[in-house]
């Protein structure tokens, strides 16, 4: 089937539906296309938490997905390809998150929202990477347990006074990218500015002009005037940037630093989500019950 074709049944399926399509900033280019809303892991919680509709087509992640369900269990949310998970999120469990926090008797969790509902449901507040600091300074606990991001926690800790006792997970993309890399890359555009992702790891951090969310990025970007800038983080966000803003060359500072689970969503997935309703991301209600507390109050915040 032609790509114009599919577009015209997306675009159908979505009124029939009365659906919106969600999609992360790593997505690829045509999925982001046709997105109602792309952003940041806070944006699109927000978003699926304010939408109107009655069926949420997250092109993202599993845990993305439900987060969405978990605020807005009265919507049907899809997750285009069931596949499409977080490895980060899969380095803590339930179980372990527990056994862990038996070790640190009183300890507050903030976990960050790439983690399982299961997850969330044993913590006492979640983040993302844009207000992971905030979230950290909101408490007013001295020491902190941290999970699953070694590399965020990192940053946080060195942007607050607090304790933090870190999860020792990490996201393969971002911890793949080496300061080798930004050295390479500069050496190649000398007058570029350096943005990375919070998730990156600390010696990438310290040879960075900016340290952002993938949300912060595409506002900075709009707001730069830099003419050239080495990013840090997931590929994708590279499309968005050059669509967005002719004025700045955005350049990655790896250029395979792809995730291959945000690349699991194309346009026939879509269409497919939307005429089978599939694949349905439900969470029980007890544990999404216990979940929504620790993402409505980061959402507060
Ligand atoms: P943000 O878009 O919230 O910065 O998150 C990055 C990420 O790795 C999502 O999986
Ligand atoms: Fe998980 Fe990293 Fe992929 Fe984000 S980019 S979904 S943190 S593996």
């Amino acid at each position: 089937m032609i790509k114009e074709e599919v577009l015209a049944r997306i675009a159908e399926l979505r009124r029939q539906r009365k659906a919106v399509i969600l999609a992360h900033n790593y997505q690829i280019g045509e999925v982001q296309d046709i997105a109602d809303y792309t952003g940041d892991s806070l944006g699109l919680s927000q978003e699926a938490a304010r939408s109107r509709a009655e069926v949420i087509v997250f092109c993202g992640v599993h845990f993305m997905a439900e987060t969405a369900a978990i605020l807005s269990p009265q919507k049907t949310v899809l997750l285009p390809d069931p596949h499409a998970g977080c490895p980060m999120a899969d380095t803590i469990s339930a179980q372990e998150l527990r056994e862990w926090k038996a070790r640190y008797p009183g300890r507050k969790v903030v976990s960050y929202v790439n983690t399982t509902a299961e997850v969330k449901a044993e913590s006492d507040i979640c983040c993302t990477s844009s207000n992971a600091v905030k979230v950290v300074n909101s408490l007013p606990d001295e020491e902190i347990l941290f999970v699953p991001d070694k590399n965020l926690a990192a940053y946080v800790a060195r942007q607050t006074k607090k304790r933090i006792i870190a999860w020792d997970g990490c996201c393969y993309v971002h911890n793949q990218i080496l300061a080798a890399d930004v050295l390479a890359k500069k050496r190649i555009h000398p007058q570029a500015e350096v943005w990375v992702h919070p998730e990156c790891r600390p010696e990438v951090i310290d040879l960075a002009d900016r340290v952002l969310s993938t949300g912060h990025m595409v506002k900075a970007a709009q707001e730069t005037m830099a003419q050239e800038v080495l990013v840090g983080t997931e590929a994708g966000i590279i499309y968005r940037l050059r669509k967005e803003n002719a004025r700045t060359a955005f350049f990655p500072v790896r250029d395979m630093a792809f995730c291959v689970n945000m690349k699991k969503i194309t346009l026939i997935k879509v269409w497919t989500a939307l005429e089978e309703m599939k694949f349905r991301v439900e969470v029980p209600t007890s544990v999404s019950q216990r979940a929504r507390g620790a993402i409505e109050k980061m959402i507060q915040i």
